[in-house]
């Protein structure tokens, strides 16, 4: 059977939803317990509060390098925070917390859809995070700017294809 036979009625009978995946509708699962003994609500607000850190710590390193004179002692303890929580944000996506969990979140389905993909947007946030508070240390606001704009680019990189709503 061709799908293209169908109408688009009957196939949307066959896929008991048009208009894709809908937090509002999805049957609210949040109290269900995931293989590492956290609910999934629990799971879905620890990695916001992480991911709201990540995002208070990178505009504290970009308030201060608009700065004449920034704090770098600032910089340094928020690059360290934001190197610490990129090697935890692998832990923050198991299977079962998309929105199909009926919990608010803006993670996208294609991050289990696409798993090398986002493993590989992982890495690359990882790997800029690392050298941005390697640079942070050495205290060279030039190299730290520098590293600042990388890590950026590797948040916006994850964001655009495995976030909703992200402006
Ligand atoms: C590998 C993918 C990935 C990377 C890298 C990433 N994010 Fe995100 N981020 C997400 C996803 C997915 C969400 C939505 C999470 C949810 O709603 O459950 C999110 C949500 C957020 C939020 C909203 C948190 C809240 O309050 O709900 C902020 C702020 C944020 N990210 C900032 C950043 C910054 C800054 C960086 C880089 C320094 C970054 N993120 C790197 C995937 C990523």
């Amino acid at each position: 059977m061709k799908i293209q036979t169908l109408g688009l009625a009957s196939l949307c009978v066959i896929l008991a939803s048009c208009g894709g995946a809908d937090t509002e509708s999805a049957e609210y699962r949040g109290d269900e317990e995931l293989p590492n003994g956290m609910t999934i609500s629990e799971m879905i607000e620890t990695r916001q509060d992480g991911l709201e850190d990540v995002g208070g710590s990178f505009k504290t390193i970009s308030d201060e390098l608009k700065k004449g004179d920034p704090n770098v002692a600032d910089i340094q303890t928020a690059a360290a925070n934001v190197e610490a929580h990129s090697q935890e944000i692998g832990d923050w996506f198991p299977e079962g917390t998309g929105a199909d969990s009926g919990v608010e979140t803006e993670a996208l389905d294609s991050i289990w859809e696409d798993p090398e993909g986002f493993e590989a947007a992982i890495t690359k946030f990882e790997t800029a995070a690392g050298e941005l508070n390697t640079a942070a240390q050495s205290g060279d606001v030039e190299a730290i700017q520098a590293a600042f704009e990388t890590a950026g680019g590797t948040c916006k990189n994850c964001h655009d294809s495995y976030r909703a709503d992200d402006d």
